[in-house]
């Protein structure tokens, strides 16, 4: 059961703080053919749990390419249910979550990236706002005593001076485009929810979440490239915009295990941080990955079309909240996290087809 809320003030007064759980849980992931989700999903399958994967219809399955087959359209194990819904839909939303009974919801679906958010920021409105609500609602609804993991972003915290490096929950939020204004209502959502009904929300504010599969980040477009350039399919330039910026960059190996950590362990209502509390320079990001590869590149800096309007010089999380509640700590470096994209796109190149390519730590084929 739910814990209950405060007649008056609709603010909740008894709230459980950690999971107690079968051995067996049943886990749904919303953006689950995305880069975090897809990880999520590997991680509890391999963890023996049973996985409900919301799939945005239409979107590419190629991330879950180890656990699903896409050409039968069926998975590759029992335990693996993939649905494929918009989480705008609210209906089909409450079907899925009523029919399932999730323990867990780790909330991954998004219109995850700065730039469309300034070109359509309705949609990324209406998806990350609307699309939470759906989520929170059928929980609700349904009274379940369902733990939701909610992937929330640093790109909340906006404006940010050198004064506020590295930056704790408590900084004021001050978003810079509508996507990081998306998740500001993502996040006071998850709040407003665990206050006035007692569902058991967790806030994780990822910092830079990188490693194999992800896509559109600063490690992610150079790795690419690169490795395009290693196997001899794409010319010895690159073109990169501004490599004066820093960043908490995070392996996505950490990212699920703080996920699941804050899972286990964080308090219910709360916001962490989950971030590596290091910063990395991007222009140290390419060099790097020059380097790894062993390859000549012209670079050509500060490129049209790949600076943004906004660009937040350092950004550097204090993951000591997190740390405290969970035991959690990063283990992985950015050379080790570096070195395996370069590999990851180098064979994805080298491969004939490269859609097909697929990847997991988790899972074996
Ligand atoms: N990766 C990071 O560094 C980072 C940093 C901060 C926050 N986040 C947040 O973490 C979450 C996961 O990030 P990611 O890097 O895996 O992003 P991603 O873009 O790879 O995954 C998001 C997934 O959501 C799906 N989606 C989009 N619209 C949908 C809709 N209407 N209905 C259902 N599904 C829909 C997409 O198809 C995609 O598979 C997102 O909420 C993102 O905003 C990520």
């Amino acid at each position: 059961m739910l814990a209950r809320f405060h007649e008056d003030t609709m603010v909740l007064y008894e709230a459980p703080t950690t999971i107690e759980h079968e051995p067996i849980m049943k886990v749904l992931i919303t953006g689950a053919g995305g880069f975090i989700g897809s990880h999520l999903v590997d991680f509890f399958l391999s963890e023996k749990h049973q996985v409900c994967a919301i799939v945005k219809p239409g979107a590419p399955t190629n991330n879950l390419n180890q656990v699903y087959d896409a050409r039968t359209g069926k998975a590759k194990m029992d335990s693996l249910d993939v649905k494929f819904l918009d989480v705008r839909d609210a209906t089909g939303m409450r079907d899925a979550i009523e029919s399932f009974r999730p323990d867990g919801i780790f909330h991954m679906a998004a219109q995850s990236y700065v730039k469309p958010s300034w070109e359509d920021p309705v949609t990324t409105m209406d998806v990350n706002v609307n699309g939470t609500i759906n989520v929170f609602e059928p929980v609700k609804a349904l009274e379940l005593d369902t733990r939701v993991i909610v992937a929330c972003s640093s790109a909340e915290y906006g404006t940010i001076t050198k004064d506020d490096i590295p930056i704790k929950e408590s900084l004021p939020l001050q978003p810079l485009h509508p996507y990081g204004i998306s998740k500001v209502a993502q996040d006071l959502l998850a709040r407003q929810y665990h206050l006035n009904f007692g569902i058991n929300t967790i806030r994780l504010r990822f910092f830079n979440q990188t490693g194999i599969r992800k896509v559109g980040d600063a490690c992610a477009d150079f790795a690419t490239k690169i490795a395009k350039i290693a196997v001899g399919k794409a010319d010895p330039v690159i073109n990169v915009g501004n490599l004066e910026t820093a960043r908490d960059i995070q392996d996505i190996r950490d990212c699920i295990s703080a996920c699941w950590k804050a899972f286990q362990g964080a308090k219910a209502g709360e916001v962490y941080n989950c971030c590596t509390g290091r910063s990395s320079h991007i222009r140290e990001v390419l060099e790097l990955l020059i380097d790894l590869a062993g390859i000549d590149v012209k670079v050509n800096e500060r490129s049209k079309g790949k600076l943004r309007f906004q660009d937040e010089l350092t950004i550097l999380g204090d993951g000591t909240k997190l740390r405290e509640a969970t035991g959690y700590s990063p283990r992985h470096d950015i050379h080790e996290t570096l070195e395996d994209m370069l590999e990851y796109w180098k064979e994805y190149h080298a491969s004939g087809e490269p859609s097909g390519y697929s990847k997991s730590y988790y899972i074996q084929p």
